[in-house]
């Protein structure tokens, strides 16, 4: 099998994993080979991210970012790369991924825990300068109604990035994030910069055939 179809694998394994369990424990058998795996796809989300993030929001040494989803902790390496000055925690539901995220030494604080609606992240409310929240809004991960979750711990005028994927078997999710921000925006809590089609990998979808796209949101908390 090629490199590139082992990280079609894995990829499907997480993004059509039966349970949040199923999900979770594919994450722990891949943590190790997440980054290499993923590069070998061309996986171009957190670099998007990561850009547009920084191209609306501060960039002092004081400033604040929580990535949510952190995973292996890929943005938080990109953040730094591209030159931001500020300080970094993660949050991250599974041990194993954070465990790589840790070794990397960029997060001040490593948080071990899921984001769920109906759950409030037990961190001070209007913390932080911006939100990251890469490739961890989809089925079987954060529910569509994290969006608010993830507007909570943001100061007024913080930024919060975050992406779908822009496929046919997602269609129902984006819609219900559509829902979720559309209540944000009606009731006044968040304002659109943008929301753009960006590249997702580079390599072309092995189910399709074409390129994989990526829903980006960028939102400011009013
Ligand atoms: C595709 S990875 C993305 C990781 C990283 N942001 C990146 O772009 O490389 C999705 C991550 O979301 C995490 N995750 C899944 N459900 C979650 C939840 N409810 N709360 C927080 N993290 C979750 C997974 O454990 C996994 O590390």
């Amino acid at each position: 099998m090629s490199d590139i179809d082992k990280a079609w694998d894995s990829v499907s394994k997480v993004a059509y994993g039966e349970t949040k369990k199923e999900v979770n424990d594919s994450y722990t058998e891949w943590a190790k080979k997440y980054d290499e795996e993923l590069d070998t796809l061309g996986y171009q989300t957190p670099e998007n991210l990561v850009r547009e993030l920084l191209k609306h929001s501060k960039n002092t040494e004081t400033t604040t970012i929580l990535d949510v989803g952190a995973g292996t902790g890929k943005c938080g390496k990109l953040l730094k790369n591209v030159g931001y000055k500020g300080i970094m925690d993660a949050l991250e539901i599974n041990g194993a991924m954070l465990e790589v995220a840790r070794s990397k030494n960029i997060y001040r604080n490593h948080v071990e825990m899921g984001v769920f609606p109906d759950k409030e992240i037990p961190l001070e409310h209007g913390l932080y300068d911006g939100v990251v929240c890469a490739g961890s809004m989809l089925h079987g991960h954060m529910e569509a109604e994290c969006v608010a979750t993830l507007i909570q711990v943001l100061k007024p005028g913080g930024v919060a990035v975050w992406n779908t994927r822009d496929t046919e078997k997602e269609k129902e999710y984006r819609e219900k994030v559509a829902r979720s921000v559309e209540q944000l925006v009606k009731s006044g809590e968040i304002e659109k910069i943008d929301v753009k089609a960006m590249q997702h990998y580079k390599t072309n979808c092995r189910e399709t055939g074409d390129k994989m796209m990526a829903i980006v949101y960028v939102y400011r908390k009013l």
